[in-house]
């Protein structure tokens, strides 16, 4: 592929399209790659849509995408570790994007090999949910009581697949015979049900945000800690007290990459891909992501 997907307007109505674009040569310690797959997330939804302007000043025209895979093909002075050949895969800085293009140069720290026998798109759906899913289970690492994950979608998943303990709850329980696998106990919890499945829980990471924030917080004993992922808790939520609750934002770096590797070449995480598309569709995919009517992981592919 040779064309780019940018959008030229953000907002309520983002407009996507396609673009041939200059390809930009590697500065020192960069590498450039050409990108295999590319995985849709949330976050790129709401980039679109101009939510998060505060923390992620977009400029147009923008090329979305953080997480790809694909192989190296010009390296940077001063890198060491890549060659040119080297299937590798990782998160582009959300301001920078560019995942969803023919090539993309970045930082060679933010890249890591791709394990034999991971395939790019596997690669690629891994990153961001695999990565924020390690870091909050690191955030929670030593607390007490039984582990509770809301949200079934990627991020609950790879939480599910990493932990292989305690209590998914899944919101529609479209997701529970699938998370069931994984040795997790799998609670479908519409409405009430909502505070019996939180019962006794010690750490609740939530995937899900919205208005549940406050109905599980008033759920919480005091000693219970609660991370959000989704979205921070609004400033006047009420937090029980003794309940320790905050919001991780996914940090990268320390490695992270490399143990998502390692976790995918031991069969641990195991992403769910709905659909593949090529770059000739990307605008019409990326709309129905942004407009909210493809829930689960899409992943465009190199065509040919
Ligand atoms: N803080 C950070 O740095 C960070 C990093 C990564 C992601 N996030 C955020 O975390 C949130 C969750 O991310 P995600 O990647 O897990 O989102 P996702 O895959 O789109 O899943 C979100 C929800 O969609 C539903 N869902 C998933 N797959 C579905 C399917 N095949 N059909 C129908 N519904 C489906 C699930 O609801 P049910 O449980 O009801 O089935 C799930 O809880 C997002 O808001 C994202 O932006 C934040």
């Amino acid at each position: 592929m040779t064309r780019s997907l940018i959008l030229t307007r953000m907002g309520a109505t983002p407009e996507p399209a396609l673009a041939e674009l200059p390809l930009r040569e590697p500065g020192p310690g960069e590498l450039r790659i050409a990108i295999d797959a590319a995985a849709l997330n949330p976050l790129d939804a709401k980039l679109a849509r101009g939510h998060l302007a505060d923390w992620f000043p977009i400029v147009l025209p923008w090329v979305p995408g953080t997480d790809f895979a694909g192989r190296v093909v010009a390296v940077g002075a001063g890198v060491t570790g890549f060659v040119p050949g080297d299937e590798v895969f990782g998160r582009s800085d959300p301001v920078a994007g560019g995942a969803f293009g023919p090539a993309i140069t970045l930082p060679a720290g933010f890249v890591a090999r791709r394990p034999a026998g991971i395939d790019a798109a596997t690669a690629a759906a891994l990153v961001t949910p695999a990565a924020i899913a390690l870091q909050a289970l690191d955030e929670v690492a030593g607390a007490d009581g039984p582990l509770v994950i809301l949200g079934s979608g990627a991020v609950g998943t790879a939480l599910v697949q990493i932990a292989r303990r305690g209590r998914a709850v899944t919101l529609s329980g479209r997701h529970a015979a699938r998370l069931a696998v994984h040795g997790v106990q799998v609670l479908a919890a519409e409405g009430a049900d909502l505070a019996a499945a939180i019962a006794g829980a010690g750490v609740v990471i939530d995937t899900v945000g919205g208005p549940r924030q406050r109905q599980v917080l008033a759920c919480l004993r005091p000693g219970a800690r609660f991370l959000a992922i989704a979205e921070p808790l609004p400033e006047d939520a009420a937090v029980p007290a003794g309940v320790k609750a905050g919001f991780a934002a996914l940090a990268g770096g320390g490695g992270q990459l490399d143990r998502i590797a390692g976790l995918a070449a031991d069969g641990v995480l195991v992403p769910e891909i709905a659909s593949r598309f090529g770059i000739g569709d990307a605008v019409a995919v990326f709309g129905a992501w942004t407009a909210g009517r493809l829930p689960a992981r899409q992943v465009m592919v190199r065509e040919g």
